[in-house]
């Protein structure tokens, strides 16, 4: 069947990117309220509670880690994870370029092969997926235009937003954007079948 929001019983997030775009210290900033100067590579997997989330929905964020976590670890929080954040840093080209050549096709493949191992080829064929560019407190300009070219390739991307751990601007949204990209998506999460 269909989920809906009343059906929800949680939203579990992950943050993936690449190596120091800043997924730690945007979790840590957004637990803490203040920016983190020294920050462990994997921050702890963290539960918000439902009254403290605008959707009232207990959260789950989850960090990655290419030093402490295998690609099969990967893989696994990939399917366990109801949206996926795909964190670059604006200032950073090369993590801008690996949304396309590395990380969008990783989550696509991740969730394919997962439908056809278990049989169920309707069920979740696109994971949701929110970019976040990270760090806009070092740059004058926005990197939105090459993130609004990506997005009409990808349909499952349902949001995109710039922000800073370092400032806290846009660290709510961000959360906010990946709880509705699960409560309420915009793009279809399921291919129905037409209806004579
Ligand atoms: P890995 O764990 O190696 O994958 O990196 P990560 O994506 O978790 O990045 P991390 O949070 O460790 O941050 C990397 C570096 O960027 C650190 O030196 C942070 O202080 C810095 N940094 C993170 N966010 C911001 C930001 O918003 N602005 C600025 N100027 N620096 C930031
Ligand atoms: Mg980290």
């Amino acid at each position: 069947g269909q989920y809906t929001a009343s059906q929800r019983k949680n939203v579990r997030i992950l943050l993936v990117g690449d190596a120091g775009v800043g997924k730690t210290s945007l979790i840590l900033s957004l637990v803490s309220e203040e920016y983190p100067e020294e920050v462990p590579p994997r921050a702890e997997e963290i539960t918000i509670p439902a009254n403290v989330t605008p959707e009232q929905v207990p959260t789950n964020i989850v960090d990655f880690s290419s030093v402490e976590q295998t690609d099969d670890a990967l893989a696994a929080e990939i399917n366990k994870a109801h949206v996926v954040c795909i964190v670059y840093a604006v200032d950073d080209d090369d993590s801008l370029d690996r949304i396309t050549t590395h990380w969008l096709p990783l989550v696509r493949n991740t969730c394919s092969s997962n439908n056809s191992t278990n049989g169920n080829a309707n069920a979740s064929s696109t994971k949701p997926i929110v970019l976040v560019g990270n760090k806009i407190d070092l740059i004058e300009y926005s990197t939105i235009d090459s993130v609004l070219a990506i997005m009409e390739d990808y349909p499952e991307i349902e949001s995109c937003v710039e922000c800073s751990a370092k400032t806290l601007h846009n660290i709510s949204e961000m959360f906010y954007y990946a709880q509705k990209a699960v409560l309420h998506p915009t793009t279809p999460l399921y291919i129905m079948e037409e209806q004579d």
